[in-house]
């Protein structure tokens, strides 16, 4: 289908995040979430399909890199953070798409050696907060255009549209955790300044699409005064 895609985003850069993060508790342990990081590979596929470069900062996912995109491998929030700013500073972006589920919490410090069990309490694990990525992208003198993901298991309106005005970002798509992690399908709602458009639900290759079209779209726009 490639070929006869309009190229929407012909000379444009498109910086996302994937996959979930792992958070270290000890050399063998860690808490992470079961984010699949096939809705973020997909975008990647279709802004790669829409003619844009591409950076994908992924975390420990085993999916195959896409045709033409330059992948970063990275494991915690931290790495993550790290190499998106990195890669901003470096190259700049026209478009950064948070599509990771980044861990909102990191243990404070990671032993250096495998805790052992011991008899008593449980050993307690002391939390410190992630950095949040793409509030301090969209927070940038010059931001890039930011789009954020919302999936949610309760309350998706409310909490995504909350979402999109705490981080001070024009688009949030949003999808209930039931519908759409791991699978290859999703139903998701956009939420910018006009309201909630619900997609029709399709494949994440399909919704990639129509999502990479929206963002062409308000690309296209002349700024705001
Ligand atoms: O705040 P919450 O995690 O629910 O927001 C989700 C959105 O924010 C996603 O787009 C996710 O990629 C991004 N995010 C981030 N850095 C974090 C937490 C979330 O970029 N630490």
């Amino acid at each position: 289908i490639a070929h006869f895609q309009p190229k929407h985003l012909a000379g444009k850069h498109v910086l996302l995040t994937a996959g979930p993060t792992f958070e270290a508790i000890d050399p063998v342990r860690g808490i992470t979430n079961l984010s699949s990081g096939r809705m973020g590979f997909a975008i990647a596929r279709a802004a790669r399909a829409a003619g844009a470069a591409v950076t994908l900062v992924c975390g420990p996912v085993a999916l195959p890199t896409p045709a033409g995109i330059t992948r970063i491998n990275v494991v915690s929030a931290l790495e993550m953070h790290a190499k998106v700013m990195e890669c901003l500073h470096a190259q700049g972006a026209d478009v950064f798409i948070g599509v990771a589920a980044v861990a909102d919490y990191r243990p404070a410090t990671p032993a250096e050696h495998k805790i052992k069990k011991e008899d008593g309490a449980p050993p307690p694990i002391e939390l410190v907060r992630n950095p949040d990525i793409l509030a301090e992208v969209a927070a940038l003198p010059n931001p890039p255009l930011c789009v954020g993901f919302a999936a949610e298991s309760q309350k998706l309106a409310e909490y995504a549209e909350r979402k999109r005005r705490s981080k001070k970002i024009p688009l949030i798509v949003g999808n209930l955790i039931q519908e759409g992690f791991g699978g290859d399908n999703n139903a998701v709602t956009l939420f910018d300044e006009t309201g909630a458009t619900a997609l029709p639900p399709g494949s994440k290759a399909e919704l990639a699409h129509t999502l990479i079209e929206r963002i062409a779209k308000l690309l296209e726009k002349p700024e705001k005064p």
